[in-house]
């Protein structure tokens, strides 16, 4: 089996693809002595693990700590042993985080610094999104927003202009669907991985062994999202962070939920594919993509079939999935036009949903013509709520028709109390979002960002 052939700040390295779930960040530390990457929770909430990977389609922040090493085959890591210049130059965030006072104890810091030099090389300005994912106890995030404003707009250092290794075939990773299919058929309790968010956890938490398993992320064919007629057709692979880029324009409630999937780290590296295929009853994408009616693709070996996606989720922990069957792609339609979505969770940033209520209710001549209201943590599955669709389609778009409908979720519902949200606050705060999309559509915007008394 070839070897995983990477760079390493700079250096060609080869690691023998024996252990195909070590993580980046147990070799970093343990292996090469490069401790500057720093284990906080390993399991990408905190970014101390931060490093920076280049490939031909550019600079990423990822978390080293649920990133397996044939991830990296054929790219070029940077950690931060590698950021300052040839003559031991500080890297421009560096200096800006000495001269703002952006570090105190430094345990956070050289993540912080890795992703704002990730930014900094990509133009980026949104500081306080593509920082959600760097946890500071100490120090205050104001200081460490000012070193990042004072170095945007500026160029990055010549010298991490990254050359890529000429790389063999990927270990443990077919390099297209056709092949997936054909190798999945062959070993149906195989693993698959695409971007390790979820299995990396099994991993580094769970301590699983997984005997068996193929990477995903160089099947390129299923990394596309495609115009077809009236409808986006979104494959598997596509990360978080591209989707995010590509809807932005045509699905912006939608794309306004992206930006609060997790981190920019964790968007880089999770697909769509997996946030789906986990079948897990609070995964961000669907409640969304089921309002706005999307179609699952599914396929083993050489046969491909369409679902309905609410279909997919059968019950807690089970899918419509045979064995060695995996899932292709999903279409959407192509612009979402009544579409909104509600996050609801304990923090703003960087959080998993108490609560994910999707609204598509199309209103023509004043009565509602059609309603789809998905909800993720609501039930066992993310699930539509077929009742209150039913109280609604057909009557007048008005609050005294909304009002009558919210009964209907205690008929659609019977969510479970747990360290996130009770059942009752679930129940109300679902309404509560039908109220507020009916508000929004009149043009009433609500901004959760803002107290008002
Ligand atoms: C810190 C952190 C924060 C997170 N926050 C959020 C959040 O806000 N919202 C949210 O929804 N999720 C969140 N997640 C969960 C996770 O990021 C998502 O579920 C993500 O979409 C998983 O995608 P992946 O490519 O990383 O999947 P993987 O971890 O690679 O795989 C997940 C599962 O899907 C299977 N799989 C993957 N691709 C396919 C395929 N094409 N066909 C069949 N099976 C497949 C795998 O075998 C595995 O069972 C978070 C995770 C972390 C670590
Ligand atoms: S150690 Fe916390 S994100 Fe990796
Ligand atoms: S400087 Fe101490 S955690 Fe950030």
């Amino acid at each position: 089996m070839n070897d995983i052939a990477f760079h390493l700040n700079g250096t060609p390295v080869c690691v023998p693809a024996d252990d195909p779930t070590r993580t980046l960040l147990q070799w970093l530390r343990e292996d090469r002595g490069l401790v500057g990457t720093k284990e906080g929770c390993n399991e990408g909430d905190c970014g101390a693990c931060t490093v920076m990977v280049t490939d031909d389609q550019g600079s990423r922040a990822l978390n080293a700590c649920i990133l397996f090493l044939p991830q990296l085959h054929g790219k070029a890591v940077r950690t931060v042993e590698g950021l300052t210049g040839p003559k031991g130059e500080l890297h421009p965030v560096q200096a800006a985080m000495v001269e703002k006072h952006g570090s105190q104890c430094g345990f956070c810091t050289p993540g912080f610094v890795m992703s704002m030099a990730v930014a900094q090389k990509n133009g980026a300005t949104d500081h306080d999104d593509y920082l959600a994912g760097n946890l500071c106890r100490c120090t205050g995030y104001a200081p460490i927003i000012r070193a990042a404003e004072a170095v945007a707009g500026t160029q990055a250092p010549g010298w991490l202009v990254e050359a890529l290794p000429e790389a063999g075939p990927v270990p443990f990773a077919p390099t297209s669907s056709d092949a997936l299919a054909n190798w999945y058929a062959a070993h149906p309790d195989a693993t698959l991985i695409a971007g390790a968010t979820d299995v990396g956890l099994w991993v580094t938490k769970q301590l699983r062994d997984l005997p068996e398993v193929a990477f995903l992320h160089a099947c390129t064919d299923l990394q596309k999202i495609e115009r077809d007629g009236d409808r986006l057709r979104i494959g598997a692979g596509v990360t978080i962070a591209a989707l995010r880029k590509a809807v932005s324009g045509t699905h912006p409630a939608f794309a306004e939920l992206l930006r609060r999937f997790a981190s920019e780290q964790v968007r880089q590296a999770a697909t769509v594919g997996g946030n789906i295929a986990n079948g897990s009853p609070i995964g961000d994408t669907p409640p969304a993509l089921i309002a706005m009616g999307a179609v699952l693709h599914l396929r083993r070996g050489a046969t491909q079939r369409e679902i309905r996606l609410e279909d997919f989720f059968l019950d807690y922990g089970k899918q419509d999935r045979a064995a060695g069957e995996f899932v292709e792609a999903v279409t959407i339609p192509a612009s979402a036009p009544g579409l909104a979505c509600y996050k609801l969770t304990k923090r703003f940033d960087q959080d998993i949903s108490a609560v994910c209520g999707c609204f598509a209710i199309g209103v023509e001549g004043g009565k509602i013509a059609n309603a789809r209201i998905a909800f993720g943590g609501m039930a066992g599955i993310p699930k539509r709520a077929a009742a209150v669709e039913a109280a609604l389609t057909g009557k007048d778009w008005t609050l005294a028709t909304v009002t009558t409908a919210l009964p209907a979720f205690a008929t659609d519902f019977a969510p479970m109390t747990d360290m996130r949200a009770s059942a009752d606050y679930r129940l109300e705060t679902a309404r509560n979002m039908l109220i507020r999309y009916f508000h929004e559509r009149a043009g009433q915007a609500v901004s959760v960002l803002e107290v008002t008394p």
